[in-house]
């Protein structure tokens, strides 16, 4: 009887027959990808870079769920946090539909960030929120964190802030796909001009650079005579977790004085390079009033 071979053993094999690459290079195709929707992401080792088309072929040949082969050229850096994603094989047109938590979303997997290390993130988002909240997402995107949400408790209502179009174009696309309409609000601009006041009681903060504007925004959209939750994501080295406990402590004595930091916990997500790992700081803002 013969064993099942994987996927990947069947795409090594193959590139080992056919003599694609050098044979001392076989070990450094990668055993795994990120997957959104059926496009298929590579990193690949620089030293595969002269045979990335002949390499993105045999991934597709063997990963019949896919329809493209793409592979990650660069870091993600600009504000609207674009990745540097090339096609290497398969549809050049990589909008697809990812499914995950009973969510639909349709992305650009080539140009829009959507990462399967915040699963978890999302999943603890879902059980988080079970109660008829009020809750901002100000770094929206797609809809990747807060979309969930909405979905799985239909008495919670969301404003989704997105600064980049295209990713505004398919958040506002899964509300719609999602049948969520009613719950959500997708607001297109600048989360420093279009935040509202006075009207949340959680504030999703899933961006890395964030900064003490935006920190003034976040605490003057909770509801002022109640506050309540700021999930502040970062990056940050192992040694040092995220702590943005000093900061929105700065804002407050500066802006908010009938507010304190009741709690800060921080909690890895994932890492996302050797020694970086990225962090989500939960802090329970109160009023000093509050007896809570
Ligand atoms: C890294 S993505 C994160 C998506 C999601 N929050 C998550 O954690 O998975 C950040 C998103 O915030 C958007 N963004 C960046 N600066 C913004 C701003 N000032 N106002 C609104 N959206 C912004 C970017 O365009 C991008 O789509």
């Amino acid at each position: 009887m013969t064993s099942k071979r994987t996927p990947f053993q069947q795409i090594k094999q193959t590139i080992q027959d056919q003599k694609i690459l050098p044979a001392h290079l076989i070990s450094l195709l990668p055993k795994r990808w990120k997957r959104v929707g059926k496009v298929g992401i590579l990193n690949l080792n620089p030293e595969l870079l002269p045979w990335k088309r002949e390499i993105g072929e045999k991934y597709l040949e063997f990963l019949p769920e896919l329809k493209t082969v793409a592979h990650k050229v660069g870091i993600t850096t600009t504000t609207t946090r674009q990745p540097d994603n090339e096609v290497l094989a398969g549809e050049p047109n990589t909008v697809t539909l990812h499914k995950e938590l009973g969510c639909k979303f349709w992305i650009d997997a080539l140009n829009l960030t959507f990462s399967n290390g915040n699963h978890a993130e999302r999943q603890r988002m879902i059980k988080n929120c079970q109660e008829p909240e009020q809750i901002i997402d100000m770094f929206a995107c797609v809809g990747n964190l807060s979309l969930p949400i909405a979905v799985h408790n239909p008495t919670v209502k969301i404003i989704g802030i997105e600064i980049n179009p295209d990713a505004f174009m398919f958040l506002e696309k899964n509300i719609q796909e999602n049948q969520v309409k009613e719950q959500y609000q997708a607001v297109l601009g600048d989360n420093r001009k279009l935040t509202p006041k006075d009207w949340a009681n959680r504030v999703l903060m899933g961006y890395f650079t964030i900064d003490n504007v935006q920190f003034k925004i976040a605490l003057a959209s909770l509801r002022q005579e109640r506050g309540g939750i700021i999930h502040a994501h970062g990056l940050s080295s192992s040694r040092k977790p995220t702590d943005w406990r000093p900061q929105i402590q700065t804002v407050i004595e500066e802006s908010f004085p009938h507010l304190t930091i009741k709690t800060s916990n921080t909690r890895t997500i994932k890492t996302v390079a050797p020694g970086i790992n990225h962090y989500v700081n939960d802090l329970e803002i109160q009023t000093t009033t509050s007896n809570n």
